[in-house]
């Protein structure tokens, strides 16, 4: 029976998760593997009813160095998952709660849950990605910008996480990164950094949650992997990303030696440099295009064909 107090999506909490949340990774049991939410038919449904804007379609490129883009065409939701079973791609359904509100219902259950759990927190901005990959893909090196979980539900995958410092992730990087100069997968990586990973075998029915900003790459075992990666903000975390945000603007100024402040002042400044550039507008125009050169094709081993590319802007 549901607990409507606290919930039934975390099924092994135990209370000293809540004195350090946030500040190393959580590697967690969770129910969302059982639902209804994730079966085939409830997939196909969400495949086929995303708008444009709400998907990605990666592969990786021959090099094995960057990610493609592509689209869906004009594919049936059981012909897009033929491909993703035999193929080498992988699909992010961003807004999943536009098709079915049930996928709001969930995220908001989800944080719902560690607010009741963890004193004091307070999230805001939930945000859900589905993301549907055939077996063996990898996701590169990367980092993300928000409070981040990755939730596992059907196959399952390898996941590194690397520390949240120098080298593995570069001040110069991250500004970058929160700046939206630098598309996520385009962080450095060098082979040693393994040695400083935490390296875990994510099964359905368990989630992770890793401080933030801390690098990671993913490798999927030999089957279609379905997961849930969820974003939220803090207020602390918003403080740390207008810090960041400023400190880009002030580098690319020329200035040097910025100060990373976590309160205060200084702080209270910077967010709102941050707050009236970003309101200006005057970082739009340096935002990326995405180069979309293929399509999804249940009739190739691949699972994708080449395409004349086109420009998407979201
Ligand atoms: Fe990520």
């Amino acid at each position: 029976m549901r607990d409507t107090v606290i919930g039934n999506i975390l099924t092994d909490w135990k209370e000293d998760y809540a004195l350090d949340f946030g500040g190393r990774d959580l590697h967690l049991a969770h129910s969302l593997h059982k639902s209804e939410m994730f079966s085939d038919e409830a997939l196909v449904r969400l495949l086929e009813y995303s708008r444009r804007e709400n998907y990605h379609v990666k592969a990786t490129d021959e090099g094995g160095t960057g990610n493609r883009e592509g689209d869906l065409g004009d594919l049936s939701g059981a012909d897009i998952l033929k491909a993703v079973r035999k193929g080498k791609i992988w699909i992010n359904i961003q807004h999943p709660e536009a098709v079915d509100s049930a996928y709001g219902e969930m995220i908001a259950d989800m944080y719902r849950e560690f607010e009741a759990r963890v004193p004091g927190l307070q999230t805001f901005k939930h945000m859900s990605t589905i993301l549907i990959s055939s077996p063996k893909v990898r996701v590169r090196y990367h980092a993300d910008v928000p409070g981040q979980m990755l939730w596992q539900i059907r196959g399952s995958k390898r996941v590194w996480v690397y520390p949240n410092q120098a080298p593995y992730l570069r001040q110069d990087a991250l500004e970058k990164l929160v700046l939206k100069r630098l598309h996520e997968t385009d962080m450095p990586y060098d082979t040693g950094f393994d040695q400083g990973a935490t390296v875990y075998d994510l099964e359905p029915g368990y989630m992770l949650y890793w401080p933030l900003n801390c690098p990671h790459r993913v490798e999927n075992h030999d089957c279609m992997n379905v997961s849930v990666t969820t974003e939220h903000w803090t207020r602390e975390l918003r403080n740390i990303y207008a810090v960041n945000y400023a400190n880009g603007l002030l580098r690319n100024a020329g200035l040097r030696n910025l100060r990373r402040q976590r309160s205060g002042p200084g702080m209270m400044a910077k967010l709102a440099f941050a707050g009236a550039a970003k309101f200006s507008g005057m970082t739009r125009s340096a935002q990326k295009p995405y180069r979309i050169d293929f399509r999804v094709d249940p009739d190739s081993p691949t699972g994708y064909r080449d395409i004349d590319a086109y420009e998407f802007r979201k």
